[in-house]
């Protein structure tokens, strides 16, 4: 049943992403089916070429999007920004972790990749990036 459930699962856009910011959602939609592609390619058991791609475009997401919500929020004088700074870094240097192991991949692993994302989403996206909405 646990299987099940890993295997039908998949993010869908929709507005409670917003941060009422089109090239961020924009970046974020992009994000969300990166997590999709990565989740399907791990349980297909597409191998470590696939998985690790997914992740250097996860990591190249990660640089541009939060380069630029930086500066969007440096923009608006949003407060705590070196906060936020440093949740950005950990999701970096987190995804730099993720990609090494995906080189050697163990059980467990897209799992571990999986709950670290849907945590993200979670406290991060849905939380601190939503901050935005109410400083601008
Ligand atoms: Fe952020």
């Amino acid at each position: 049943m646990l299987c099940y459930s890993i295997i039908m699962f998949r993010f869908q856009w929709e507005e409670k992403y917003s941060v009422g910011v089109k090239d961020i959602d924009e970046n974020n939609k992009h994000f969300l089916m990166l997590i999709n592609d990565l989740h399907l390619s791990m349980i297909q058991g597409k191998g470590k070429i696939k998985s690790s791609k997914i992740i250097q475009s996860l990591i190249e997401y990660a640089d541009t999007t939060f380069s630029f919500e930086e500066r969007y929020m440096s923009s608006v004088g949003m407060q705590d920004i070196k906060v936020h700074k440093e949740d950005h870094t950990y999701f970096i240097e987190t995804m730099k972790v993720f990609l090494a192991k995906a080189d050697n991949p163990r059980l467990g692993l897209p799992m571990d990749i999986m709950r670290f994302l849907k945590s993200w989403i979670e406290g991060h996206l849905l939380v601190e990036d939503k901050k935005y909405l109410i400083t601008k």
